[in-house]
């Protein structure tokens, strides 16, 4: 009896899953097949970019290696208004970021040498040990945010973020959950005199645009901070820019859907295989509970002046740094040299 019962459901099974593959060849977009879930859970379809086919997941469940099931992660274009350039990275993301790994007189110092006409208003930090800095940049009007990451070797910050990374995700206002620690650091630099002083120059200066820069455990509050800054009306989405180097996964899938539709101009810039990028190592690319937001710009030999890189259309893109094996992560320190620069060591000599 149970026997016929097996072979019933078996037969069952076939059938689901042949309707499942017959059912997914039919989409012949990304929305429309990552939204097909298949009958009672069994047979949902995933979406392979590169041969711009619909399939039905493998047996176990999950999607093959290259394609995704996520509609968040169909390919998407970045908005033509704020195209990232090199120059843009170079010429400024990368002083305020240098900037923010000193105390205030460095950081005015770094600035100075690299950044003439920017106007440094304030250093916050907090119990954590987390700071930024804020600054005005009247030749671009806008107001400028910047953050530094863990300080220390690369193989500390790793180890660090692995430990923060391990820890209980929590509800984000703007939208979804992030890893409690990015959390407390955001709150703590927010209610430091970050918050009410961006609302009183922004107030002062209402025509101002805001550039949110980070490096590393920074990357990851400036995600935070520009998110939150527009979800609080300090600041419109089109008038927010925001571009980190070396950032890890700081939120949920939820998270990324919500600081994507906050901030549409927002670059996330890869050096090589930098291992924190790869942070929570996720062995499933969809898998939901930590998830990059858009848009990676993956620089794949090196960050010299005039270098390649290519902007990757997928948030969770297995064609760009995703494509790079755990060994080349750990084979050099990508982490903490961008731009062909000692990212948190260069404002020790003035940034020159
Ligand atoms: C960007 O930096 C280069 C040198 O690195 C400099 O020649 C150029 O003038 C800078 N551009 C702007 C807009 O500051
Ligand atoms: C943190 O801020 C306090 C005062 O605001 C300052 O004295 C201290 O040097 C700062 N610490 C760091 C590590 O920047
Ligand atoms: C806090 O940051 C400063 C500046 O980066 C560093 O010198 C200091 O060692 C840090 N303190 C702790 C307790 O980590
Ligand atoms: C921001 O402004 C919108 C529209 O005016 C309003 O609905 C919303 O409640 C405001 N958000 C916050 C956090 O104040
Ligand atoms: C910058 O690039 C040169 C040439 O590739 C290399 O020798 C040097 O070590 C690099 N500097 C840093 C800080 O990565």
């Amino acid at each position: 009896m149970s026997i016929q019962i097996g072979r019933s459901l078996s037969l069952f099974y076939i059938i689901f899953v042949f309707y499942a593959w017959a059912q997914c060849s039919l989409h012949t977009d990304c929305t429309s097949c990552t939204q097909d879930d298949g009958v009672l859970g069994i047979g949902s379809c995933c979406w392979n970019p590169s041969t711009s086919t619909c399939q039905a997941t493998l047996l176990s469940g999950l999607c093959a290696s290259g394609s995704t099931g996520v509609t968040y992660n169909c390919p998407t274009n970045p908005p033509s208004d704020f195209t990232y350039t090199d120059k843009f990275g170079r010429n400024y993301t990368l002083p305020f970021i240098a900037s923010a790994y000193g105390d205030f007189n460095q950081a005015q110092v770094c600035l100075s040498n690299t950044v003439p006409d920017a106007q440094l208003i304030a250093v916050y930090n907090d119990s954590n040990n987390c700071s930024s800095v804020l600054a005005l940049l009247p030749s671009q009007n806008t107001i400028v945010v910047a953050f530094r990451g863990t300080q220390g070797t690369t193989q500390f910050v790793i180890t660090e973020l692995n430990l923060i990374l391990q820890g209980p995700l929590v509800p984000f206002p703007p939208g979804g959950n992030v890893f409690s620690y990015f959390s407390s650091c955001f709150l703590g630099i927010w209610n430091a005199g970050l918050g009410a002083n961006l609302q009183s120059l922004k107030q002062a200066n209402p025509d101002y645009g805001l550039w949110v820069f980070g490096h590393s455990l920074g990357a990851a509050l400036a995600s935070l901070t520009s998110t939150y800054a527009v979800y609080k009306n300090i600041s419109n989405s089109n008038d927010v820019k925001l571009i980190t180097t070396g950032q890890p996964r700081t939120g949920d899938l939820n998270y990324a859907i919500a600081h994507d539709s906050f901030i549409p101009h927002s670059y996330r810039l890869v050096n090589v295989a930098d291992l924190v990028t790869k942070l929570p190592v996720k062995v499933n690319l969809d898998a939901t509970n930590a998830f990059h937001h858009h848009f990676e710009i993956w620089y794949n030999q090196n960050m010299l002046i005039g270098a390649n890189f290519k902007v990757c259309k997928q948030a969770e893109d297995s064609t760009c740094s995703s494509s790079t094996s755990l060994i080349q992560s750990l084979s050099y320190d990508y982490h903490n040299t961008y731009f062909n620069t000692s990212i948190n060591t260069w404002f020790e000599n003035g940034c020159i």
